[in-house]
């Protein structure tokens, strides 16, 4: 067991399992890059102030960097009773370099230390999250430009509605996405902010320079109240925040998958790269990425939840509790590249089964709002108009017809205003290409609403 860097101080060791409670070296292992990164800015940083000599300086930085390649290599083994990747490099350090290794600390604390690491991790992570939803934004969008012309059931209450195009459905996520990417972009303000310097929470007597590190680092601005910056843990409460919305949009369109994959809908079907079979079952194939992709939702969400619950009444300034602050991180920022990058190669590879959509959307009343619309046209009250057709629905349900069935005869007779043009008029295309709203399902709106997307992700 090696020596504990606050052994000082105690009499007593902890027991290999108390250590084994305390540490986080399993899971902060992975700062190390950022870790070793914070150390070089300080202890450049300490030279420049003359702090440190330039001698020690240099050992110090080709120690760390020694140490960061003989973890890559896997020559590594940390000591759980060491603690962190914090302690676990310094004592690393002493060893290669001796004294010098022991000058690092000058001027810091593991608490501004750990907070430096994690908004370096936290900002080049968002950075990678916004390219990554960028990129399936592109798929949605250069899907949807193959299919303005295919319409498909829109529903509500997951009832039939009106017929939509399918490229107006599927672009509704990539506006989704936009926000998602928005929010993404807009927190890295407030990552972007270097803690370093803050020490243990009231700042130090030496003279340093808080804003070279920052410099050194490439973060926008520095927390100008020392406290703050050891105890600020928003920017991962935020990021957990949009990453568990954007789980929930992938969820939603997870869900669209199963379902119009299914036998029932059979609006789609997914590529054998992304399905798998049943064990027992020699027909299935089950949708099971976009089943997972709903599933994960729950994790991310109580990552979420939890790290709240961590900070509820927590006193300034940093706390051990402050360490749960990792690991729900680290698995949502995995679980959602995971997700945007499955999600990607399932879109970039599904089918979109068109002639069975021209043929579900002929068997449903989507078009009754048409009906009712085409009377108003011929100045009978909406509510009239409602009631009439309504009508017609419950005789065609009794008939087993759908409105385009109906005879002339038996429109006439439900209003006279109804002329052979009817038939033309409720084909479930032209239902959708006469709603030229802004923001409409019709082809031409939706070829706009496609310029306005494009102009965000392009
Ligand atoms: N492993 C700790 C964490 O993740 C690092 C900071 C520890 N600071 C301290 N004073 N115990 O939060």
């Amino acid at each position: 067991m090696s020596k504990k860097a606050w052994g000082g101080r105690f009499s007593e060791q902890l027991e290999d399992w108390v250590d084994e409670f305390n540490a986080s070296i399993h899971f902060d292992e992975q700062l190390i890059e950022y870790d070793i990164q914070g150390s070089i800015a300080h202890a450049t940083m300490l030279r420049e102030q003359h702090i440190i000599s330039s001698e020690d300086c240099d050992a110090i930085i080709n120690g760390l960097n020694e140490i960061l390649q003989d973890y890559q290599k896997g020559d590594i083994e940390w000591e759980v009773s060491l603690e962190d990747i914090h302690l676990n490099i310094e004592h690393q350090l002493i060893e290669r370099i001796g004294d010098a290794g022991g000058r690092l600390h000058t001027g810091r604390s593991r608490n501004d230390q750990i907070a430096t690491d994690m908004h370096l991790y936290a900002k080049t992570e968002v950075k990678h999250i916004i390219e990554l939803i960028e990129i399936l934004q592109k798929s949605i969008v250069a899907i949807a430009e193959e299919h303005v012309d295919t319409i498909m059931p829109g529903y509500t209450h997951l009832q039939r509605a009106q017929p939509i195009s399918f490229a107006h459905h599927i672009l509704t996520y990539a506006w989704m996405l936009e926000r998602d990417k928005s929010r993404f972009e807009d927190s890295l303000k407030r990552i972007d902010v270097s803690p370093l310097g803050a020490a243990a929470l009231s700042g130090t007597t030496y003279p340093i320079d808080r804003e070279r590190t920052r410099d050194l680092l490439g973060f926008e601005d520095v927390y100008h109240n020392s406290i703050d910056a050891v105890s600020d843990r928003d920017y991962i409460v935020e990021s957990l925040n949009n990453i568990s919305l954007t789980m929930v949009h992938l969820s939603r369109l997870a869900e669209e998958i199963i379902f119009w994959s299914s036998t029932e809908a059979g609006f789609i079907t997914l590529s054998d790269a992304f399905s798998t079979g049943s064990s027992i079952m020699p027909q299935k194939k089950n949708p099971d990425m976009a089943e997972l992709i709903r599933g994960k939702v729950g994790r991310t969400s109580g990552h979420l939840m939890s790290m709240l619950m961590t900070l509820k009444g927590l006193p300034l300034a940093y706390n051990k509790d402050m360490q749960e602050d990792k690991e729900g991180l680290f698995d949502s920022i995995h679980t959602l590249k995971g997700s945007l990058r499955i999600f990607e190669g399932m879109l970039n590879t599904m089918t979109v089964n068109t002639e069975h959509l021209k043929k579900q959307v002929r068997k449903d009343f989507s078009n009754a709002t048409e009906l009712a619309d085409y009377l108003v046209a011929k100045n009978i009250p909406f509510r009239t108009a409602h009631e009439i057709v309504g009508k017609l629905v419950l005789w065609c349900t009794h008939q087993n017809l759908y409105l385009l069935d109906v005879p002339l005869e038996k429109y006439q007779s439900a209003h006279p205003a109804i002329e052979s043009d009817i038939y033309d008029y409720l084909q479930p295309d032209n239902c959708v290409r006469r709603r030229t709203s802004l923001g409409a399902t019709g082809q031409d709106a939706v070829k706009k609403q496609l310029k306005a997307i494009k102009a965000l992700i392009y």
